[in-house]
C-alpha cells in the first residue's frame, strides 16, 4: 500500500500526516514551538524550530508505519503564509523569521502605497499592502536592519524553508508567492513593477512551480535521519489556506470554505481571478493552475473563545477534568441555554485588531450592551455569534463580487460545535456542510503530493477521491430574521468606535 505525507508548518507547530490515496489517515503526529514577541506587535519564530518539528513529526510518522513507510510515495508541504525566512548565499538564516501575524510594518505598508499607489498595487499584484503580508517585512529589514540586508541572497516563505532543508532545493509554489505581494496573481508572474517600484532585486526570490509539480527529492542523510525512503518526491505544496481548501475540497466555483481555528477564514473557489477594487478581500492563485481563490481572513476566531475560556471558563475547565470531556463541549451547552441574539448583548471579535474588512490593527474586542440579566452563557453565545457577524462581512464582500456561495464547507475547531455550525447557517443564511474528513492544510499538502507524484491525474481529482460532505445543518428563516436585524446592528458598531480605537491605541 502506498502513503501520501503532508507536512504543515503552522504558527503553534508542525502538523504531519500520513494518509493513504483513498484517504485513510493511518499516522499523524504534532510538534509544537514557541511565537515569540520581542516588542509590542512584533510575532517572530526561529525557522530551525520549524526544522527540528518537521524532522520529529517525520520520524514520528515512519515510526508510527513500520515497515510500511517503505510505501511512501510522495511528500506535500503547507505552511503559514506571509512568513520572511531572510538567507544568506551559504543558506544560513540571518535573522528570526518575521510572521504573518507580525504589525511592525504599519509604516512601509503607507510607503509601498506612496511608491506603488495603492489602485496600481492591486491592478500588479490584485491586493493592497497590509501588515502581515511579505513585501512589508523586506522594505522593513532594508530601512531598519540594513546590515542584514545587504547579506540577503534569498528570501522564503516558512514551508519553502523546510522544502530547502529537505530538498536542498530552493523554489516557492503560485498559491505561496501570491501572499507575497510580489507575484501577479492574474498574470502568474513575479511583478517586475513591484519589485521595480520597490527597489527590490528579483534575485532575492526562488524560483516558482504549480503546487502539485515535483519541487526536488528528499536527501539520503534526511531519509536515514528519519526512517523514509530516499528520493521521495517533494510537491510544490501549497500556502496554508490553499492546502486547506483543497484537503476541504474546495475546488468549484460555488464551494465556500468557512475556518474557525484561532483566526478565521472565508475562502471562495474562483475560475478566474476575481479582485475587490478596494483590496478588503485577498485574492491569491490556487493550489490548482489556472484557478484563483478570494479570501477574507478575521483575527480572532477561535482565539475570542479561547480567550474566554482561559479566563472565565474555570467551571468548564474543571468539568473536562473531572469528565475528560473538552471544556468547549460545556461551554457549548451553557451558550446554548441563551437565546439567538444573547438578549441584545453583541462582541465585536478583535482581540488582536482586524484584518478583513476593516484592516486596522488598532481594533480591540467589544462587549456592547451587557445588562445585569447577562451571564457566562450570555456571553459565550455573543462570541461565538460575533465571530460569525465577523465571518458574515467577508461572505458580504464576496456575494457582492458576483462570487456564488452555494454551500458552505466549515472546518476547524468551531466546525466540532454543533451550536457553532447552527449560528454559522443562520447568520450566513446558507447550508453549511461538515466533512467526511477535517485534517486542513496537512490533508491538502499531502494530496498535492500524491498530484505530484503521478497518483492522481489533478488537484481536483485528488480532492474529490477523498473529501465528501457528511452532515449539513440548514438555515431556519425565524433565526435567520432575527439574526439580519443582530448583524446589521453589529455592523454599525465599527464605524462608530474607530476613532476611540485610534485614541485607545494611544493610551496602551
Ligand atoms: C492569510 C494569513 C493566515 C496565515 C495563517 O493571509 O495571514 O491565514 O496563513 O497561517
Amino acid at each position: 500500500m502506498g502513503y501520501m505525507i503532508g507536512i504543515d508548518v503552522g504558527t503553534s507547530g508542525v502538523k504531519t500526516i500520513a494518509v493513504t490515496p483513498e484517504g485513510k489517515i493511518t499516522a499523524e503526529a504534532v510538534a509544537e514551538y514557541a511565537l515569540h514577541h520581542p516588542k509590542s506587535g512584533w510575532a517572530e519564530q526561529n525557522p530551525e524550530d520549524w526544522w527540528q518539528a518537521a524532522l520529529t513529526c517525520l520520524r514520528e510518522i515512519s515510526g508510527k508505519l513500520g515497515s510500511g513507510a517503505s510505501g511512501v510515495k510522495a511528500i506535500g508541504l503547507s505552511g503559514q503564509m506571509h512568513g520572511s525566512v531572510f538567507v544568506d548565499k551559504h543558506h544560513k538564516v540571518l535573522r528570526p523569521a518575521i510572521l504573518w501575524c507580525d504589525v511592525r510594518t504599519a509604516a512601509e505598508c503607507r510607503f509601498i502605497h506612496e511608491k506603488v499607489g495603492k489602485d496600481k498595487l492591486i491592478q500588479y499584484v490584485s491586493n493592497p499592502a497590509l501588515e502581515g503580508f511579505t513585501a512589508p517585512k523586506i522594505v522593513w529589514l532594508k530601512h531598519h536592519e540594513p546590515d542584514i540586508y545587504k547579506h540577503v541572497y534569498k528570501v522564503l516563505l516558512p514551508k519553502d524553508y523546510v522544502r530547502l532543508k529537505l530538498t536542498g532545493e530552493l523554489f516557492t509554489e503560485a498559491s505561496d508567492a501570491a501572499g507575497t505581494l510580489l507575484f501577479d496573481v492574474t498574470q502568474r508572474r513575479w511583478s517586475d513593477e513591484v519589485l521595480k517600484a520597490l527597489d527590490i532585486s528579483s534575485d532575492i526570490l526562488p524560483p516558482w512551480r504549480e503546487s502539485g509539480d515535483i519541487c526536488g527529492y528528499l536527501q539520503d542523510d534526511v531519509a536515514e535521519a528519519v526512517g523514509l525512503p530516499r528520493n521521495i518526491p517533494i510537491a510544490g505544496g501549497g500556502a496554508d489556506n490553499a492546502a486547506g481548501a483543497v484537503g476541504a475540497g474546495i475546488v468549484k466555483p460555488g464551494r465556500v470554505l468557512t475556518s474557525i481555528g484561532s483566526s478565521g477564514v472565508v475562502l471562495a473557489h474562483t475560475d478566474t481571478p476575481k479582485t475587490d477594487p478596494q483590496g478588503r478581500v485577498h485574492t491569491f492563485n490556487h493550489s490548482i493552475p489556472h484557478k484563483w481563490y478570494v479570501m477574507g481572513v478575521i483575527m480572532a476566531a477561535g482565539l475570542s473563545l479561547k480567550w474566554f475560556r482561559d479566563n472565565f471558563g474555570q467551571i468548564e475547565r474543571q468539568m473536562e477534568n473531572l469528565t475528560g470531556r473538552d471544556a468547549y463541549v460545556f461551554m457549548d451547552q451553557q451558550a446554548a441555554q441563551t437565546a439567538a441574539g444573547a438578549e441584545g448583548l453583541v462582541f465585536l471579535p478583535y482581540l488582536n485588531g482586524e484584518r478583513t474588512p476593516h484592516a486596522d490593527a488598532n481594533a480591540r474586542g467589544v462587549f456592547f450592551g451587557l445588562d445585569p440579566r447577562h451571564t457566562r452563557g450570555h456571553m459565550m453565545r455573543a462570541i461565538m455569534e460575533g465571530v460569525v457577524f465577523a465571518l458574515r462581512d467577508s461572505v458580504e464582500i464576496i456575494r457582492d463580487m458576483g462570487i456564488a456561495v452555494d454551500q458552505v464547507r466549515a472546518i476547524g475547531g468551531g466546525a466540532k460545535s454543533p451550536l457553532w455550525l447552527e449560528i454559522q447557517a443562520n447568520i450566513l443564511n446558507v447550508e453549511v456542510a461538515v466533512l467526511n474528513i477535517d485534517e486542513g492544510p496537512a490533508l491538502g499538502a499531502a494530496l498535492l503530493g500524491g498530484r505530484a507524484a503521478g497518483i492522481y491525474n489533478s488537484v481536483e481529482e485528488a480532492a474529490e477521491s477523498v473529501v465528501r460532505v457528511g452532515d449539513t445543518v440548514k438555515p431556519t428563516q425565524d433565526f435567520v430574521q432575527r439574526y439580519e436585524q443582530y448583524y446589521q446592528f453589529y455592523r454599525s458598531l465599527y464605524p462608530v468606535l474607530k476613532e476611540s480605537f485610534q485614541i485607545a491605541a494611544g493610551m496602551r
